[in-house]
């Protein structure tokens, strides 16, 4: 069945709104090739100012899974607001397989329009609209990564969920080798939280630390900060031990310092690391023309998105990291520079994410 919704003649009699159009009108949960999902049950993780919630989400047929450590973009449509917004989260859940179900783990920030949406006032049955499972901050091996020898994670905030996905995947999956309960291999896992009334998962991560499986917790609160002399008290050898880090910017530089370039040190980002395109001692030179707006500013380095938002602009974004594309617009003339590779382009009438793009020079933006 889902092979004939899938083909193309059907496509063609559905044209121009798509197979999923219709099919969404007679019940939400089917879908030919978008993934949606319904919201199952919302969580109250931790209460406070920047409170958190799991929602848990059955997906459509169309899902095909995720690996441990990937994310995924959901698509929001909030009353009242006439668009749709677009937001990047880590899957908190084990590794899923098609069409099963997974979880979300969102911290509701003050002026955030979509984490706060979820978190206070979206309610079980509402359907969102999701991309397939994507991003390479994934498990080496997975599921019982049989050849690596130790593990180490290192998370702060919100940074833990796909910390937790890696870990209750090793934990389901038993991590075995030649029959062996984890065989012996450690999983150190290193986590710094405001306080411990906002810790997430602190009931299931004090069961994993009593459990004999393996896995040594470290839960740090408010000033306790990231220390190398810590680190290597832990995991004397932390420089050549696969490690996956994932918290806020001031914790990832100081990890990134510790680990002093070693390449098994794997980063994720919530927001960019390098907010700037300019580079040490340098002054841009130009000015970015919004074309459409009329609107002139002096390039600073900063985003272009930035820069928009500075001058009164409300362009579209979600991610503000580079991989929802909800942000993409056209520079007509002019250098640009990619804030994430340092890379440059002067290609007239080009798409560019204005998000990770800062202008190298004058340039004019479609906005
Ligand atoms: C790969 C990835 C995984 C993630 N996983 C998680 C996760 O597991 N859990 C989680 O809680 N979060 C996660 N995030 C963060 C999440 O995507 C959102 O960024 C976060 O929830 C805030 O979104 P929001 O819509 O609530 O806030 P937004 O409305 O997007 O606001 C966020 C910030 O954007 C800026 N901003 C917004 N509008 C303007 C404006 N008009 N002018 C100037 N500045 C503005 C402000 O700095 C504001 O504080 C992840 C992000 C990435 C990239
Ligand atoms: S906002 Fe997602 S790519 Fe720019």
């Amino acid at each position: 069945m889902s092979a004939i919704l899938r083909s193309r003649l059907v496509g063609a009699l559905a044209s121009p709104h798509g197979v999923d159009r219709y099919l969404e009108r007679f019940n939400p949960m089917w879908a030919a090739h978008e993934v949606r999902a319904r919201i199952v049950s919302i969580h109250r993780e931790t209460d406070g100012d920047a409170p958190v919630a799991t929602l848990t989400l059955q997906p459509t047929s169309t899902w095909r899974g995720h690996q441990a450590g990937q994310h995924v973009l959901v698509g929001v449509e909030i009353p009242g607001v006439a668009k749709r917004y677009t937001r990047a989260f880590s899957i908190s859940s084990a590794a899923s397989g098609k069409g099963e179900r997974f979880t979300l783990t969102i911290r509701a920030h003050d002026e955030g329009q979509v984490s706060s949406y979820l978190v206070r006032e979206a309610a079980p049955g509402q359907i969102i609209h999701l991309s397939q499972a994507q991003g390479e901050f994934t498990l080496v091996e997975s599921p019982a990564t049989p050849t690596i020898s130790r593990l180490l994670f290192i998370t702060g905030g919100s940074g833990i969920t796909p910390a937790m996905s890696m870990i209750r995947t090793l934990l389901r999956d038993g991590y075995q080798r030649d029959g062996v309960a984890h065989a012996g291999r450690k999983v150190t896992f290193l986590h710094f939280a405001r306080s411990a009334e906002d810790q997430i998962f602190a009931d299931e991560l004090a069961e994993i630390a009593a459990a004999d499986n393996g896995i040594d917790v470290h839960l740090r609160y408010g000033d306790q900060v990231f220390s190398e002399f810590e680190l290597r008290r832990l995991v004397a050898d932390y420089r050549d031990t696969d490690t996956w880090l994932c918290g806020p910017p001031g914790l990832v530089e100081l990890v990134k310092a510790a680990y002093d370039d070693s390449t098994r040190l794997r980063m994720e980002f919530f927001k960019p690391a390098v907010a700037r395109a300019a580079r040490p001692g340098e002054e841009i030179e130009g000015d970015i023309a919004f074309t459409r707006s009329g609107k002139t500013v002096a390039a600073s380095g900063a985003s272009i998105l930035e820069q928009a938002e500075q001058a009164g602009l409300t362009p579209e974004f979600g991610c503000r990291m580079g991989i929802c594309f909800s942000c993409t617009r056209t520079k007509t003339v002019g250098t640009v520079r990619n804030i994430l590779t340092g890379e440059e382009s002067a290609v007239p009438d080009e798409e560019v994410r204005i998000c990770v793009t800062a202008a190298a020079g004058d340039c004019h933006i479609d906005l």
